[in-house]
């Protein structure tokens, strides 16, 4: 194997932080507080920090506390073990709580994850006890008193308890071991070049930094396309790499899982076959599990995709998915590991002129009969959407339908469909429609959010997983303002409730300090910018018109998939797909009947799904009382304005952001405009032509 020890390389990263300090920091600032009387204050408390607790995850949150705090109060916390607590941060675990003296604490109202923050004043002293149940809980909650800290909160009274709603909170990365990132706008990967691991660990290990701060536990590392390369990181040749990574992450509470080759036992010449029922196939996968786990014992498990876009899969030997995916969870669970199973499967080659082929039905088709036969360990990992996130689809009606088989929710972190990380679209917004949506599945108010929460039904493993939107760019996401992203990702999945006003306040505050402008005119640009994208490109949740493969820019026509013919069904008369049990492809009847019906009817079908799930001519009424061609030249129209006020917005903080970002967000801001631009004229003049039906306003339409 070719060596991979370059310290050039390596000390990039170094050079990384000095020169774009503040970019890559993201929100983890520390900037230095100006407030005398606050700094003071803080003091009190921050001078030192006593741990009762010893393992790396504690360590890494008496690590962050010193750097935090050192850079915040410009001191240098005493970090001791003394279990005699004078004016300090103390940190300790439920098993720790004999030491401490008389604390009146409950562990009861915290889950495997949870913490308390709590201070405690007497005449002689002040503490702040950062409790958690496990060490993880403890870490956390140092992230949570250094987020209360950079927003300048008071800690004086703090009574804090917190779990996490969600047991799996897990960043899927799509790295390829060339260095490229399938999806991937924000330079290469950070944890492998030119098929070898990289070298760059202190960069994977800020990155762990940045996820753990907003409670991620589990992240897979490749690309769920597992190419020859990455098929070998389950032998021994690349094994000791992972394990180096993973034990990065470990002193993060973050759990390392790989995806693999559904076909590895062919792939990598050891048999002749993938077939889940052969003796000879099972055995291979549990010397392969015990192997792995020799060098990773907490290794988490596996993500695959199987069956879909030409990977292989079970189908191949007439199995299904449960075959498949049960024959991996036997391998894996003597270890206490899991299969992160993906329903993204469907038939990327099928006609869209064929009503009974419909893409949406896919995933419900394949996994809903199959309810009850998977094993404990397999968890299916559904797309939060039909399709394949989109700026506006359907919520997937497999969420809820399956109360026999653990699920778990799929978003997408990086903006594929969405602007890519040049247009500025906060998707926090976006999910949280999405997990508010209310299934039925258990009669009115069951909520998405608690299927994947495990509430609503007696699921052993859930949760929510997304693809990860960073690289090796100084500032991580290519658009600095995409960092909102990731960090709404965290704070949302740790709480589905939290407002998205509050992530973004709390997110701003953190990564551009407290300034009343910045905070007010970023968090309108941050909240409207998913409205805006909508606007300039795909109408009324019809979805693509995107450059085939690339997905970037307007191609009304242009996806990929659809070389039959256009999937939008747009032609002179009207636009939109048929959905419907009456006339079209049935897909509605997947939705409990309260949802089928409001989908089902012209009446009650929400404006912003029309398209997804009717055909209707240019001239219907939407209930805004605007016909759809008028509806699709007013939105290009304002979607455009809209983008250049974004643009003004950023411009009255010149002064108040530090140049690199503020010049860095200016640049895309300027793509964005005139990119939109584009958009609304392709977009605009297609639907003129082929309608005929001018714009009323006489606007002109290129
Ligand atoms: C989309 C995306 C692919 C990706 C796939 C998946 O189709 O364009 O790049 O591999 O989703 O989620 O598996």
């Amino acid at each position: 194997m070719k060596s991979t020890i370059d310290n050039t390389e390596y000390n990039l990263t170094e050079q990384y932080k000095v020169n774009h300090k503040e970019s890559y920091a993201a929100w983890l600032q520390y900037k230095k507080i100006d407030d005398a009387a606050l700094v003071k204050e803080y003091q009190k408390w921050a001078s030192n920090i006593e741990s009762l607790a010893d393992s790396i995850v504690i360590q890494s949150a008496q690590n962050e506390l010193n750097t935090a705090l050192s850079l915040m109060l410009d001191i240098q916390p005493k970090i001791s073990s003394d279990i005699k607590p004078v004016n300090s941060i103390v940190l300790a675990s439920m098993k720790e709580l004999n030491l401490l003296d008389k604390l009146d604490v409950d562990f009861d109202q915290i889950n495997e994850d949870g913490y308390m923050i709590k201070t405690v004043t007497s005449d002689e002293n002040s503490t702040i006890y950062l409790l958690g149940k496990r060490d993880a809980g403890v870490l956390y909650a140092a992230f949570h008193l250094l987020r209360l800290m950079q927003n300048r909160e008071k800690l004086d009274h703090l009574n804090i308890v917190e779990s996490p709603k969600n047991q799996l909170r897990m960043i899927n990365q799509w790295d390829n071991m060339d260095g490229s990132i399938e999806r991937g706008y924000a330079g290469k990967s950070i944890f492998y070049k030119d098929d070898v691991f990289s070298e760059e660990l202190n960069r994977i290990q800020d990155y762990a930094r940045l996820l753990s701060s907003v409670g991620i536990n589990a992240i897979s590392i490749n690309n769920v396309n597992v190419h020859q390369v990455e098929t070998n990181l389950i032998t021994s040749s690349l094994l000791p790499k992972v394990t180096e990574v993973a034990s990065i992450f470990r002193a993060y509470g973050i759990k390392t899982f790989l995806s693999i080759n559904y076909a590895s036992t062919i792939q990598l010449g050891d048999l002749d076959t993938a077939d889940p029922l052969d003796p000879e196939v099972k055995e291979w996968w549990k010397n392969k599990a015990k192997e792995i786990y020799r060098f990773i014992p907490d290794f988490g498990g596996f993500l695959v995709k199987a069956d879909s876009e030409h990977r292989p899969g079970p189908f191949t030997y007439n199995r299904n998915h449960a075959d498949g995916a049960n024959m991996l969870a036997e391998a894996l669970e003597p270890f206490g590991g899991l299969v992160i199973w993906r329903c993204f499967v469907y038939n990327c080659l099928q006609d869209w002129r064929d009503r009974s082929t419909d893409r949406a039905r896919a995933a419900y088709d394949h996994f809903k009969p199959l309810d009850g036969q998977f094993h404990e360990n397999v968890i299916l990992q559904i797309k939060n959407g039909p399709m394949d996130f989109q700026v506006r689809e359907a919520v997937s009606p497999l969420f809820g339908a399956m109360p026999q088989t653990n699920q778990m929710m799929e978003f997408q972190v990086t903006q594929e469909y969405t602007g890519q990380q040049r247009h500025l679209c906060y998707l926090v917004p976006q999910w949280k429609e999405i997990l508010d949506f209310d299934t039925y599945a258990n009669g009115e108010g069951s909520p998405v959010k608690q299927v994947v929460d495990g509430s609503m039904f007696p699921y052993r493993y859930s949760g929510i997983a997304a693809v990860s939107n960073i690289g090796n760019d100084y500032n991580w996401t290519g658009h600095t303002l995409a960092q909102a992203n990731l960090y709404g990702f965290g704070r949302l999945t740790w709480n589905p409730d939290l407002e998205a006003e509050t992530i973004t306040n709390e997110w701003i505050g953190q990564t551009f300090g407290q300034d009343e402008l910045v905070n007010e005119q970023i968090s309108q640009m941050l909240l409207k910018s998913w409205e805006i994208y909508e606007h300039y490109t795909s109408p009324l949740g019809v979805g693509w018109m995107v450059n085939p493969h690339y997905h970037y820019g307007p191609n009304v026509d242009g996806y990929e998939y659809s070389v039959w013919g256009t999937y939008h069904f747009a032609d002179c008369h009207g636009i939109g797909v048929d959905r419907t049990v009456q006339t079209g492809t049935g897909y509605t009847a997947q939705y409990f009947k309260e949802n089928t019906e409001m989908y089902e009817s012209l009446d009650t079908c929400p404006d912003e799904l029309l398209l997804f799930f009717h055909h209707v001519p240019y001239t219907h009424k939407l209930k805004s009382g605007v016909t759809v061609i008028q509806h699709i030249y007013n939105t290009h129209f304002e979607g455009v304005q809209e983008a250049e006020e974004l643009k003004e917005r950023w411009t009255t903080l010149k002064d108040r952001i530090n140049s690199e970002r503020y010049e860095d967000i200016l640049n895309r801001l300027e793509e964005q405009v005139s990119h939109s631009k584009e958009w609304r004229d392709i977009i605009n003049t297609y639907f003129y032509r082929k309608s005929g039906i001018a714009d009323e306003q006489n606007r002109k339409i290129y």
